[in-house]
């Protein structure tokens, strides 16, 4: 069955952010080290990008490396950003290729210096591409991120730019990492936790969520479009009522 030919062209998520989990668990069920299930994740990245190339999402992002993560093991933190460092020089060829713009959220500082040189080619190589938006969340929270707002917002009253009433949800939006990016409309969390883990706690406020019991290494197009035509089948109100109640009220 062609998964793709359920999926409403009209309906697709503009943005669907993913919390890419059950790397270390997929690895242990196959008697390896957690790293193994870290390097066979980039193939279900690549897997997921060529599926919202296909049916035309326009944003993803990618939740890769927690604020918390930096807590794990020194040798797990080392690997998983050489392995970025590599998997940025090797996709992002292919990603220019497919018209895909690749940008990076986080406290970017924080990375390795060999990583953020690579980030910073590969962002400046891909930045007019308009096809689709991949965002990495690396070193990222989201209380981080609303934390670093309220500072940037701060500076400005400090320094008398604003006034506290003029804060509204508008200038703060613009002081997130994701300034730019619109909500996400789907949150795909794989390995079958029903948590969020500090992923843009902020942007998710009327976001559907999805998740599936498969480990991310498993990862492919097929789940993607299952999560889309899940998705299809919402209604989604933002706190009003179901639209085909709105009509008939409005016809009596
Ligand atoms: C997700 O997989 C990748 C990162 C958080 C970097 P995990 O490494 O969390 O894998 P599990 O959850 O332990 O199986
Ligand atoms: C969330 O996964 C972070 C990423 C996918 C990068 P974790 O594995 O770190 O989350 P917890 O510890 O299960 O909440
Ligand atoms: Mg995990």
């Amino acid at each position: 069955m062609d998964l793709k030919q359920h999926i409403d062209k009209e309906n697709l998520p503009q943005h669907v952010a993913l919390i890419m989990d059950g790397n270390g668990r997929w690895a242990k069920q196959r008697g390896q080290e957690r790293i193994f299930g870290h390097e066979q994740g980039i193939e279900a990245v690549r897997d997921t990008v060529k599926a919202a190339v296909e049916i035309g999402v326009k944003y993803l992002t990618f939740f890769a490396f927690s604020t918390e993560n930096w807590c794990r093991p020194h040798k797990e933190v080392e690997t998983l950003m050489d392995l970025l460092v590599q998997a940025i020089g090797t996709e992002t060829p292919e990603l220019n290729e497919n018209g895909v713009k690749l940008q990076a959220i986080g406290d970017l500082e924080a990375l390795p210096a060999k990583c953020r040189e690579k980030l910073g080619e590969a962002m400046e190589l891909t930045a007019d591409n308009d096809k689709l938006t991949v965002t990495i969340a690396l070193s990222y929270s989201a209380r981080w991120e609303v934390v670093h707002a309220v500072q940037k917002i701060a500076q400005k009253v400090a320094e008398r730019h604003i006034l506290p009433d003029e804060i509204d949800e508008e200038m703060f939006v613009n002081a997130l990492e994701t300034a730019n990016t619109p909500d996400p409309d789907l949150l795909i969390r794989t390995s079958g936790e029903l948590r969020l883990s500090n992923f843009l706690l902020w942007q998710i406020a009327y976001t559907e969520l999805y998740f599936t019991p498969v480990y991310w290494p498993d990862f492919r197009k097929r789940h993607f479009f299952h999560a889309i035509i899940d998705y299809q089948r919402r209604e989604r109100r933002f706190g009003k009522i179901p639209t085909t109640e709105t009509l008939l009220s409005k016809n009596t």
